[in-house]
Order: structure tokens, then sequence, then C-alpha cells
């Protein structure tokens, strides 16, 4: 009878996957950057950018760990494959495309100034003179390079914003450039520092941040991409906004 053989087949270790085997995309981040990302009392990365991410991936039915990546190193980390994907306030730019994929933008921001409230800065311009701090690398970097020449020694130059803005704190410089979300978010915990933003919006347009993966990654792009599309859809994207940005 067939009986047997179906006890044969009852003793017979169904093939599993190991959760080893499941591959586990590495997200770069540079985790000084709230409300997009930043290290947790658990020295775990948290924020805007992390819950997308983490909401992409469960839509696209990836696996994802995020890992703190310095920003000076980011871009270099996709290339010699230590990181698969990168998620950190990064705007898409020409210059960025040709070394790396974007995925569809998902988040839209802007420069803003950062000045003592009785700095006479009205406009971007009205920095001409001062000394300006900036994130080595940044957009903001870049567009104070324009105003004040690229090899101009006015503007101070460091490895993340928090330490930009520490600088404006202590007098170095009179002005820090900066993406507006993060402005914020740090004038609304430092209130009492004596500190105001300033917006221009002749001088700084939109900017769109993406998920930047290796040139050619077509297919973690791929699956990316349809987990945003998915999240944005069903309103877990607007969810997760609200939570960081609603109020
Ligand atoms: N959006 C700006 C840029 O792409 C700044 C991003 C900095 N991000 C960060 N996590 N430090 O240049």
């Amino acid at each position: 009878t067939g009986c047997g053989k179906k006890e044969e087949a009852a003793n017979v270790q169904a093939p599993t996957t190991p959760a080893a085997e499941v591959k586990e995309y590495v997200v770069g981040t540079d985790a000084a950057y709230a409300p997009f990302e930043f290290e947790n009392d658990q020295k775990q990365a948290e924020g805007f950018d992390i819950d997308v991410v983490t909401a992409i991936a469960d839509k696209a039915g990836i696996k994802v760990k995020f890992i703190n990546t310095p920003w000076e190193g980011i871009f270099a980390s996709l290339n010699n494959g230590d990181r698969d994907a990168l998620v950190s306030a990064i705007t898409i730019t020409d210059e960025r495309k040709a070394s790396m994929d974007f995925s569809e933008p998902y988040f839209e921001a802007r420069q803003l100034i950062v000045v003592a409230k009785d700095a006479k800065v009205a406009k971007f311009g009205d920095l001409k003179g001062m000394k300006v701090a900036v994130q080595t690398g940044t957009t903001g970097d870049e567009l104070v390079q324009k105003l004040l020449g690229k090899t101009s020694a006015d503007i101070k130059r460091f490895e993340s914003t928090p330490l930009a803005l520490k600088e404006l704190e202590s007098g170095g410089v009179q002005a820090v450039v900066a993406d507006n979300g993060v402005v914020i978010n740090y004038l609304k915990n430092n209130a009492d520092k004596g500190l105001i933003s300033v917006e221009d919006k002749d001088s700084f347009h939109p900017e769109y941040y993406g998920v930047a993966v290796k040139k050619g990654n077509a297919e973690l792009l791929g699956k990316i991409n349809e987990g945003l599309k998915a999240i944005k859809a069903d309103g877990t994207y607007d969810k997760i906004y609200a939570k960081w940005f609603g109020e």
C-alpha cells in the first residue's frame, strides 16, 4: 500500500531555509541627523528615514539592518560593498547620480540658514563676508561654496551637522546652512541659544531625498521602489510622516 511510503516521507526532514540564508541588506545611515536618523539610547538608528526604509522592506519582503556610517565615507561604502543601500536624507543630485542609483524621491526638503537672532541676514547673499559652517560634502556645502567661493577661508567644514551648529553656538561662525528638517528640529530643541532660521526661496530650491544603491543594482532598487509605492498608496508613509513631522 501507499501507507509505508507515507511514513517514510514523514521521517524525511523537510528542507528548510535557515534564517542566515535570507539575505539581509545592510543599510548605511549617518545617524547624526535628527529627526531623519539618530542614535537612540540603545545605540540603534532611529528616525523618519529608518521608519520609511523599514516599512519599505516590510512591503517588499526583504530584510534590512541599519549601520551607522559616517557621512564622510558613506558613498564609498556602496561601491566597496560594505553597504547595500544608504538612507541618510540624501539629496538626489545629477552629480551623485553619476556614481550611484537613487530610488524615487521620498521627501522634499530645502536649505535653511541659521543665524543669531540679531544678525542682519534676510537672504542667502547676506552671508557674504561672514564665516559659515556646513557639513562637508552636503548640498549646503555646495551652495555655500557657490556663494563664497570654493576655496574661501570663510567656509568651515564639519563632519556632521551637529558639529557645525555647535560652532555657531560657540561663536566660531556667524551662520550655518543645512537642510530645513534638521534645522527646525534643532531650533525646537535648543530654543535657549538665541538662534533663528532664515528662509530664502529664491536662492534655495526644493531638494528631493532618495534611497541610494550601488550603480546598476536594479534588483534591490526595484524592490525599494515597489515598497515605497506601496507605503505611499496604503497610508503607511503618511503615518510615518505624521509621527515625525506632524505637529
Ligand atoms: N540633504 C543633504 C545632502 O544630501 C544633507 C544630508 C546629510 N545627511 C546626514 N545624515 N548627515 O547633501
